[in-house]
């Protein structure tokens, strides 16, 4: 067989001639093999053979990447990686696009952004509106006009590898003509109705899994480990956004995407551009009344500023740019049967009532559980007291709308009462947890009843853990949420510090325990090791402290740089007074809500003991990581600005922004921590201040070139 014949010379061994006769035969060979197997969907030869040869293939390329033919199947099919994807930072990160689910927050939108630049009432602002795509993001890097690499958007900052799938998507170019040396392109990979369809029954004929929804469909056949089943399956893609540049696409998003589609990508033929609120509406509207004969899903309209300069000075808040939004449809509804109301216990205690629904299709999606919110929203009231919904409560055995919005968990909209049972009763909500027994309180203020036992309850000890383990949190390999149940069970983990004392304490008999062997609880106890070395900002994020989630733990991460500072400053701040809580809140992106419950956090007996005997831990080897400060090191990045007078080439949102950005704190009053006064003219009081601490004091042509857009 080739393969075997192949093998016996070894590539390293190789001459160049010979090394470039080979390639020529294996790619052939290989194909072949490829046609062979989903062109035809007969493969010739075994798969242990096809392996052989595509090594061989990749093996040569990599020792002479010079001959590499341009057509290499390598670069068409590739073998499945052993385990999982290989992950891929992105070189700019991948936002999500804030959303509108009204008119009114249309308008809402179109005026913080007119107000933040500062325009002109009349003053033109053209933006774009486009069918947002029902699909996911995928970002591809283009070198030298080549694709050399395609991911997925993950979390944002780190998506996975999905080079070689990408390379069976027809719509997506392998290769650019007169593209930037360095150029990455982003949109949205979509399968049509029709391929959905069509796919879908084919699976049903073979007994394999169908899929929900076209988007559903679409994520796992490009989340394929075989490049080879995603080759089956018919996928598209519409390109509209970049990444990093080498050079520019265009002064507008108009043009930048015009760019794109004379390059090749396919982009979305029904985008316009509209001067303003009733032109945006205009064609939201239009958009929404083609929906259902596009031929592929499309969930809302985005709306775009169009000039690019512009988008620069909007900038971005930290997981969404201030230039777009997404303008929803109206969510899928349904009626169907609340068979029982089921009490959840979260990790901060929080009872949160599940609706467990008789089964009903919602926009494509069966759905068979809904979130009740809270006991309020189940009463028919809101958080002030004022009725919803008419007043009418939910209860066991009623009959309920659901709608689902997107990917979110789906809700109860309404209640049909005139279908309701005689004899049916308010919904009591418990006032015990049901895990532990202890009180669930309710705070004034607070719409969500907790469950009062702290770690005491095992729902939220469980909970606790899982999240600690969760993988933006300490991600440790062989842990996982099955694993803390087990050894919660056992009475081996109460909280975090356990789980770096398991091998101590239990380790010998975990080792005896069925399925876990010598060689899996040697990987387990190595991972747990290897993770007393931890990233400030990952241990913040695994505290489960509220309201405290992997974007605000990046931020007081980066702001306060080690653990010690952080802690310390915890420890030592108080709620509404003080510098401290004037240094938390002086944080973008941290709001009062979080900083009180950090501040809680720090001062819970429970939680400091939890938490120092975890630190104690960490510091036995490894240790917490410092942060390190924002990557955009400038000329004022760690310095205190106070902006003073009248700024006439940027407003004040714009500059605070735009300092921000530049890893810069923006103070509302002048103290002897004060580094720079911006002055525009009319300064007053602030001006003299800083003359008396010693201030530097620029005006707003220095502070211009300060922030790189003189
Ligand atoms: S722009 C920085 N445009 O919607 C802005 N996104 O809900 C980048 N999406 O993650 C996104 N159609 O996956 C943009 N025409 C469109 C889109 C679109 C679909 C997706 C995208 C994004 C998500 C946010």
């Amino acid at each position: 067989m080739a393969g075997q014949k192949d093998a016996e010379v070894s590539v390293a061994d190789l001459s160049r001639e010979a090394a470039a006769d080979d390639l020529a035969r294996l790619a052939a060979a290989v194909a072949a093999a490829n046609l062979a197997y989903h062109g035809l969907d007969t493969p010739e030869i075994s798969d242990a053979d096809y392996d052989a040869l595509k090594r061989r293939l990749l093996a040569i390329e990599a020792r002479f990447p010079d001959l590499a033919l341009a057509e290499s199947p390598t670069r068409v099919v590739g073998a499945a990686p052993a385990e999982g994807f290989a992950k891929v930072t992105h070189a700019q990160p991948m936002l999500s696009l804030e959303n509108a689910f009204s008119d009114e927050e249309v308008v809402d939108f179109l005026a913080r952004i007119r107000k933040f630049l500062g325009l002109e009432a009349g003053a033109p602002l053209w933006l774009t509106a486009e069918p947002k795509i029902d699909g996911l993001s995928l970002s591809l890097r283009y070198e030298g006009g080549r694709l050399r690499q395609a991911a997925t958007r993950g979390d944002g900052a780190v998506g996975e590898n999905v080079t070689e799938n990408v390379a069976q998507i027809a719509d997506i170019p392998q290769q650019l003509r007169g593209a930037p040396d360095l150029m990455e392109v982003r949109g949205e990979v979509y399968m049509s109705h029709a391929d959905f369809a069509a796919l879908n029954a084919r699976q049903a004929l073979v007994g394999e899994k169908t899929f929900a929804n076209p988007r559903n469909a679409a994520a796992g056949s490009l989340r394929q480990l075989d490049a080879r089943i995603t080759a089956a399956r018919p996928l598209r893609f519409f390109a509209y956004a970049w990444g990093a540049h080498s050079a520019s696409l265009g002064a507008t998003q108009t043009e930048a995407i015009a760019r794109l589609k004379a390059l090749g990508f396919p982009t979305n033929p029904r985008t316009t551009r509209c001067d303003g609120p009733e032109a945006l509406l205009a064609a939201y509207r239009a958009l929404e009344a083609e929906r259902a004969t596009l031929g592929y899903d499309i969930d809302g309209v985005v709306y775009k500023v169009d000039d690019l300069a512009l988008q620069r000075r909007l900038g971005f808040r930290s997981t969404t740019p201030r230039w777009a939004i997404a303008h929803k449809f109206p969510a899928e509804l349904a009626w169907t049967r609340l068979e029982r109301i089921e009490i959840q216990v979260g990790r901060t205690g929080a009872l949160s009532p599940v609706a467990r629904l008789a089964p009903v299709t919602v926009g494509g999606v069966v759905v068979s559980n809904a979130t009740l919110h809270n006991e309020d929203y189940i009463a028919g009231r809101d958080a002030k007291g004022s009725p919803i919904r008419g007043g009418r409560d939910i209860r066991e055995g009623d009959w309920v709308q659901v709608y689902r919005a997107g990917d979110v968990i789906p809700k109860i909209a309404d209640v049909d009462v005139s279908r309701r049972n005689g004899d049916s009763q308010p919904y009591v909500f418990p006032t015990i947890c049901p895990e532990c027994g202890s009180q669930a309180i309710r705070e004034p203020g607070d719409a969500v009843r907790r469950c009062s036992g702290g770690l005491a309850c095992p729902a939220q000890a469980v909970e606790k853990l899982r999240h600690f383990v969760s993988r933006a949190a300490f991600d440790i390999e062989g842990l996982g949420a099955r694993q803390i149940e087990a050894f919660f069970r056992e009475g081996w983990l109460r909280e975090p510090a356990d789980i770096f004392t398991l091998r101590e304490k239990h380790g010998a008999e975990l080792a005896k325990r069925e399925g876990w062997g010598e060689k899996s609880t040697a990987n387990l106890f190595a991972a747990i090791e290897a993770r007393r070395r931890i990233a400030l900002a990952r241990l913040i994020f695994a505290l489960g402290i509220r309201h405290v989630g992997e974007a605000a733990a990046g931020l007081l991460a980066s702001h306060y740089l080690s653990w010690q500072n952080f802690a310390a400053a915890m420890r030592g701040a108080e709620i509404g007074v003080g510098s401290e809580w004037a240094d938390l809140l002086a944080i973008d992106g941290v709001g009062e809500t979080l900083a009180s419950s950090v501040i809680t956090a720090f001062h819970n007996p429970g939680e400091i003991a939890a938490i120092a005997a975890l630190i104690g831990e960490l510091n036995k080897s490894g240790g917490v990581q410092d942060a390190e400060r924002p990557a955009t090191e400038s000329a004022i990045s760690g310095k205190t600005i106070v902006f003073t007078g009248t700024l006439e080439r940027m407003t004040r949102a714009e500059a605070k922004a735009r300092a921000e950005a530049l890893g810069a704190k923006v103070a509302g009053s002048v103290s002897a921590r004060t580094d720079i006064l911006v002055a525009g003219p009319g300064a007053g009081s602030k001006a003299k201040k800083a003359e008396e601490f010693g201030v530097e004091v620029i005006d707003e042509a220095a502070w211009l070139a300060l922030a790189g857009q003189a």
